[in-house]
């Protein structure tokens, strides 16, 4: 059978390694797919290079709707970024009857509905491996392999370079801005790190597995979003001493009234697998009703292991685009027309209907009874202390210091009762700094 005719769209990391493992493991794919798979066009704004990276015999382009106009093209490979010019390609690929595979968490994070109902309308598929984890096939585990459970949580280390500086953070003993830089200057971290630092590209990841897992529409727009630029040296330290380690996780959550979506700092006990996960690595916690806890781990990015992604999805298309539609796997896993209901059944809950474990960092003045009215005020919300821990005066402040930090971990509350309690915390006059809220995932 002729090779399945692919139009690739931006030649950079990714694309590159796509172009290569394609072609280097080219006879095991063909065996796998059943027919070869043969990138016979490419479209990037840097011509030289591209023509450098694929050579003769593929024809290279400077116009991306050149390859959507190209009708040998069958599948349109985005890996442009963004949701400007990316989505409207996107589009017009699936309007001209195009299979498309992206990496584009982003675009599908924000403008998944509308992206996946186009490609629904015209019978196409949408293709994504690559959006989530890089190289880990999490989104398969979810959508098919776990297929047979009802999902209670996932929670996941899902973005590489917060990771690594996290890792860097509580091996060094350093702050967050001097490791970003170094981050940088090693090509960890971006020139322009704010998606990452930020929890923005985590959130586009998490809301993409929690649509798969829980049959609801992508939302990004009800994701709470909080990153590693507030975290200090001294947080990473005391969570340490507590038996904690300190990772941004994007978790999601079938609770009672809705589903959680939310990335931020959390402090997860040093015990389990993930918070051993060290520098950019990934790692995603599934825990399904069936099947327990099932565990994912992996390069969340880099070239050769997000083409890993994209390749595998090339293959199914190329295994399932003669199958008729209604019978190809969903694109969120559940049936289109059941996740608008089940949004309404499940929806994101608004951060302060959260219900977690809390440790509070509290700048004290070191005098009698400052404890008594601290705990006095968690009492009195309800919220249950797990642990307490207070430095000496002198091992914070220095000699003939008269400040101590007073750490307290909590048991399960609502986040709206926590925030409350926080403030009546924050008005007490030996209460000397804004306090540090990092949320506790025990993860069990
Ligand atoms: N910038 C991401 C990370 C990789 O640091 O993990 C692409 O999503």
């Amino acid at each position: 059978m002729k090779p399945i005719q692919v139009g690739l769209l931006g030649i950079g990391t990714v694309g590159s390694g796509v172009f290569n493992v394609l072609r280097r493991n080219q006879e095991e794919i063909r065996r796998r797919a059943g027919r070869g798979i043969e990138i016979a066009m490419v479209a990037d704004l840097d011509v030289e290079r591209a023509r450098s990276v694929v050579g003769e015999g593929v024809q290279v382009v400077n116009d991306a709707r050149a390859v959507i106009a190209n009708p040998d093209i069958d599948i349109v490979i985005e890996l442009i970024g963004g949701y400007g010019i990316a989505k409207a390609l996107v589009l017009e690929a699936i309007a001209a009857g195009k299979h498309v595979v992206t990496a584009n968490k982003a675009l599908l994070a924000v403008h998944g509905t509308e992206i996946f109902s186009a490609a629904s309308a015209k019978g196409v598929m949408v293709a994504f491996e690559a959006a989530v984890a890089g190289g880990i096939p999490i989104i398969k585990a979810l959508r098919e392999g776990l297929t047979a459970n009802r999902i209670q949580w996932i929670a996941g280390i899902i973005n590489g370079t917060t990771n690594f500086i996290l890792s860097e953070m509580r091996d060094k003993g350093l702050d967050f801005d001097v490791v970003l830089k170094e981050a940088q200057r090693l090509g960890y971290a971006e020139a322009d790190p704010t998606f990452d630092i930020e929890g923005v590209d985590a959130a586009h990841k998490a809301t993409i597995m929690s649509a798969i897992a829980f049959g609801i529409p992508v939302q990004f727009d009800k994701a709470y979003v909080e990153g590693i630029t507030k975290l200090g040296a001294a947080d990473i330290k005391y969570a340490e001493q507590l038996g904690y380690r300190i990772k941004l996780l994007g978790i999601t959550k079938r609770a009672d009234k809705g589903v959680e979506l939310r990335v931020h700092p959390s402090l997860v006990p040093a015990k389990r697998l993930i918070a051993n996960v060290e520098g950019a690595m990934n790692a995603v916690v599934v825990q399904g009703d069936a099947v327990g806890t099932t565990l994912y781990y992996g390069k969340g990015a880099g070239s050769e292991p997000t083409a890993s992604a994209v390749i595998a999805d090339l293959v199914d298309i190329a295994r399932l685009h003669t199958a008729d539609p209604e019978h190809r796997v969903p694109h969120l896993a559940f049936q289109p027309h059941t996740l608008t209901d089940a949004m309404d059944a499940l929806p994101v809950l608004p951060m302060s209907e959260v219900v977690t474990s809390y440790y509070l960092r509290l700048r004290v003045a070191d005098q009698a009874g400052v404890l008594a009215k601290v705990t006095g005020i968690l009492a009195g919300a309800g919220i249950s202390i797990d642990a307490v821990l207070q430095r000496e005066a002198d091992e914070v402040g220095g000699e003939g210091s008269t400040q101590t930090d007073l750490i307290i971990l909590t048991h399960d509350t609502r986040e709206g009762t926590m925030n409350d309690a926080i403030a009546q915390m924050q008005a007490l006059p030996t209460v000397l700094a804004p306090i540090t809220r990092i949320r506790k995932e025990e993860l069990n």
